[in-house]
């Protein structure tokens, strides 16, 4: 790839405003409304986010995942709990979420703490997925090495002979996590890198009234 252009890379923000005045003053309410424009506007992907852990070095590490509910108390994505990112906030219950949204030009950052969340809510949208799902969540370890494909494969295939009916168990790490944001950014890219930013924050997941602040770009 020729890198001569990566300088030239880069394109204005036009496609809306975020004024003190549009914010919903829940920051929930604001980021139902976003992701809903999201949503309308067709976007792919529109509920992936980017998850941000540490571990107990301070190394960071990040990784895509699926927002699968939110409500006032937090953000919830589903995962192994013993993966990398499970040993990372097993260390360090703290991470931070990020959403890009390009077509609209909008990003979200949201930070909190993040507790494991309770195995029935595991099982409820564990058994609401579909068959090859649940069968591959069976079937992997995740983060840890494997020799070849045909190895998950071949798990994936004595599953089905133990499962016949398909309902394979889920397996016991396998499950929730919920993060309480104290921190929420949401950013609207502006013409000539004069964007809009606005934070909501709060001391702690217990205070319900939240301060808005105008940040620069
Ligand atoms: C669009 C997309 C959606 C993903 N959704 C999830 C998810 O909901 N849960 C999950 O565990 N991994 C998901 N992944 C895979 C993760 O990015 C990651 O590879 C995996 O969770 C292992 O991360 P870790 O080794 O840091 O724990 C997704 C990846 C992409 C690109």
């Amino acid at each position: 790839m020729n890198q001569d252009d990566l300088i030239e890379a880069r394109r204005d923000y036009t496609a809306d405003t975020l004024r003190r005045v549009d914010l919903a003053s829940n920051p929930t309410k604001q980021f139902t409304n976003w992701l809903q424009d999201a949503r309308n506007a067709k976007l792919i992907d529109a509920t992936a986010m980017v998850v941000a852990t540490a571990d107990n070095s301070g190394q960071p590490h990040s990784r895509v995942v699926l927002l699968k509910h939110f409500d006032d108390a937090g953000f919830i994505w589903y995962t192994y709990q013993e993966s990398d990112k499970g040993q990372q906030l097993a260390e360090n219950p703290q991470a931070a979420i990020l959403f890009y949204w390009r077509e609209l030009e909008r990003q979200v950052r949201i930070e909190g703490a993040v507790t494991k969340l309770d195995p029935a809510l595991a099982d409820e949208y564990f058994y609401s997925r579909p068959e090859g799902s649940r069968f591959s969540a069976a079937a992997s370890v995740q983060s840890q090495p494997v020799s070849d494909r045909s190895v998950l494969e071949q798990r994936v295939a004595k599953l089905h002979e133990e499962h016949p009916d398909g309902n394979v168990p889920r397996p016991d790490v396998w499950g929730g996590y919920l993060l309480q944001p104290v921190r929420l950014e949401f950013w609207q890219g502006r013409a000539d890198r004069l964007h809009d930013r606005f934070i909501y924050t709060r001391p702690n997941v217990e205070t319900e009234q939240w301060d808005i602040t105008r940040l620069q770009p």
